[in-house]
């Protein structure tokens, strides 16, 4: 199976080599984990140094703010706009109907190999069915494989939600081939930032948390530590 890289210190060692291509990771974890930062970096480092164009379809944040956000770590994603490597899509909460033919048509445009959606949790702000969004979520993941992208969705925990539950809605990691698992918890006196291959399809890989910081050139995972957190 290929693998590509992340463009994510450290994060290929621990998912066994890379991301498997066209296939869809899950990228989840509870607030401020870093989601966003790392789903940028794998559409920044794609573009930048592997030839990978990209597209970021988010539900949360307006574009401006992420692209403020990310210029800390040298992340010009203006610039990869203007260059035609990349396409930030403006979501309109009132069309979510129309949204996956603009991505489609977006991904075309842009000739994007990679994609970003943040996040399919903050979908369900916008379908009210619970059916409804599992078909929403479904006929993404479709799209997206057709499309042949590898592909990051991040979803969210909600904190305290209990063990074991890697999602908000429950239907997200089936749908995805990977998962990596974002954790910020409590270590003696002080919180930590850990990280984890909870499944990667069709490869081994780590069975460890790991560490990883957000520092000034983005997230760096250290593969050959363990974190040790309290859970
Ligand atoms: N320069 C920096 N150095 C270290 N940590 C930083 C820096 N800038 C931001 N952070 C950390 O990154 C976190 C936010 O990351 P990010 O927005 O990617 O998280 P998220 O998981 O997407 O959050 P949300 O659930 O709100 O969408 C902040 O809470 C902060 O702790
Ligand atoms: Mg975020």
């Amino acid at each position: 199976m290929e693998k590509i890289k992340s463009g994510i210190t450290g994060l290929d060692e621990i998912m066994g080599g890379g991301i498997p291509r066209n296939q869809l990771v899950l990228v989840t974890g509870t607030s401020g984990t870093g989601k966003t930062t790392i789903s940028t970096q794998f559409i920044h480092e794609g573009a930048t140094k592997y030839g990978e164009n990209g597209v970021y379809l988010s539900f949360e944040e307006p574009d401006y703010l992420i692209k403020e956000n990310v210029k800390q770590y040298g992340w010009d994603l203006d610039r990869l706009e203007k260059e035609g490597k990349f396409s930030f899509i403006k979501y309109d909460p009132f069309h979510i109907e129309d949204v996956f033919e603009i991505l489609q048509s977006t991904i075309k445009q842009v000739g994007a190999r990679r994609v970003v959606v943040d996040s399919i949790s903050a979908l369900g702000l916008h379908v009210k069915d619970d059916a409804e969004l599992r078909r929403t979520i479904f006929n993404l993941s479709v799209i997206l494989r057709k499309m042949k992208c590898t592909s990051i969705l991040v979803s969210e925990i909600v904190s305290g939600s209990g063990e074991g539950k890697l999602s908000r809605y429950g239907v997200e990691e089936f749908v995805a081939d990977s998962v990596i698992v974002l954790y910020y918890e409590r270590s003696h006196s002080a919180f930590v930032r850990a990280i984890q291959a909870w499944k990667v399809r069709g490869s081994a890989h780590s069975e460890k948390i790991h560490p990883y910081k957000i520092g000034n050139t983005g997230v760096i995972v250290y593969p050959h530590e363990e974190a040790f957190i309290e859970r």
